[in-house]
């Protein structure tokens, strides 16, 4: 919401509840998190100390999941810090874009983030892998089926959401579930696309020749997803003396002056990663 600063992590507080209690938040998993502070504690005892952002943890995290899965290998620039504050559910609500969306209100939403049509296609293209509930999809069923999906596949998704309002899930990618590759836009060329956020960058004219080509090139999909996923992860970033070092990930350090030693380490990483210098 505010930038890749890590403020999901955070827990609500007496001031209200944080970004994870926003209503399309709900659906992160708790072991995320968990996965997330476990390597956070074990980062504290290497490096004796709050040396790694929670925000640069998130950023290898996600590189890292997708490399297990059969991804690409992509270099991550370090040296993000940890926003203090969570954004509100009420701006989570107004920023975040449900799975309903179109493709012009997509791309109106990355642009004010800095991103275009290429980074839109490639990074959904994490939809490669993943589970989404029948409410996230259920308006293309009922009452009347979205025309732009396949008759079989509408007949699949029925089998697991009979109804509307179904507490089940299935899966993003039909194809290959598990794999992170680039059978997510095969699917959306054979109208197999499980949200309109996905099916329309098909349907829409100005993203459908992208999905076309990483649909026959997965060499051309992995290499623009490492590029967008790092620009992505630039977003808004905090560094120098901006923001905190969390101690805990799912809580702000108490004081002032938390992890304010570490900042020039952090800023010279920053600064070399500006540079092309690697890391
Ligand atoms: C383009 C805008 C996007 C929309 C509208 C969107 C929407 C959604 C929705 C509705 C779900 C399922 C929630 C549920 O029903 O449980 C989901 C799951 C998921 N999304 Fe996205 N998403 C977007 C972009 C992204 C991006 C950029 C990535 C990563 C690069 C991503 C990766 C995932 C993954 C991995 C899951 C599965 C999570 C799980 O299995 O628990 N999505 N997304």
């Amino acid at each position: 919401m505010q930038g890749c600063d890590a403020s999901v992590l955070l827990d609500g507080s007496a001031t209200g509840p944080g970004e994870q209690q926003a209503p399309p938040n709900l659906t992160l998993r708790p072991s995320a998190f968990k996965a997330i502070n476990d390597i956070r504690d074990r980062l504290e005892r290497e490096c004796r100390g709050a040396v790694v952002s929670c925000s640069d943890i998130l950023a290898l995290a996600a590189r890292d999941s997708v490399v297990a899965s059969g991804g690409p290998e992509y270099r991550v620039p370090l040296g993000r810090r940890d926003s203090p504050r969570f954004a509100t559910a009420q701006d989570v609500l107004s920023v975040l874009p449900p799975p309903s969306s179109n493709v012009p209100s997509l791309l109106d939403v990355l642009r004010k983030i800095g991103l275009d049509a290429t980074d839109l296609v490639a990074l959904s293209g994490g939809h490669t892998v993943g589970l989404g509930h029948c409410t996230s999809f259920d308006d293309r069923l009922f009452p009347r089926p979205d025309p732009t999906m396949s008759p079989d596949f509408l007949g699949r998704l029925k089998r697991t959401c009979p109804a509307k309002g179904t507490d089940a899930r299935t899966v993003l990618d039909v194809r290959t579930p598990n794999v992170f590759d680039n059978k997510y836009y095969v699917n959306l060329v054979n109208r197999e696309g499980l949200f309109v956020s996905d099916q329309d960058l098909f349907t829409n004219a100005t993203t459908r020749p992208i999905v076309e080509r990483f649909a026959r090139s997965q060499r051309d999909f992995f290499q623009q997803f490492g590029v967008s996923m790092v620009k992505m992860g630039q977003i808004k970033v905090l560094t120098g003396d901006q923001g905190q070092v969390r101690r805990n990930c799912s809580a702000r350090n108490s004081g002032t002056a938390d992890g304010l030693q570490w900042s020039s380490l952090v800023q010279t990483v920053v600064d070399a990663a500006a540079e092309g210098l690697g890391f």
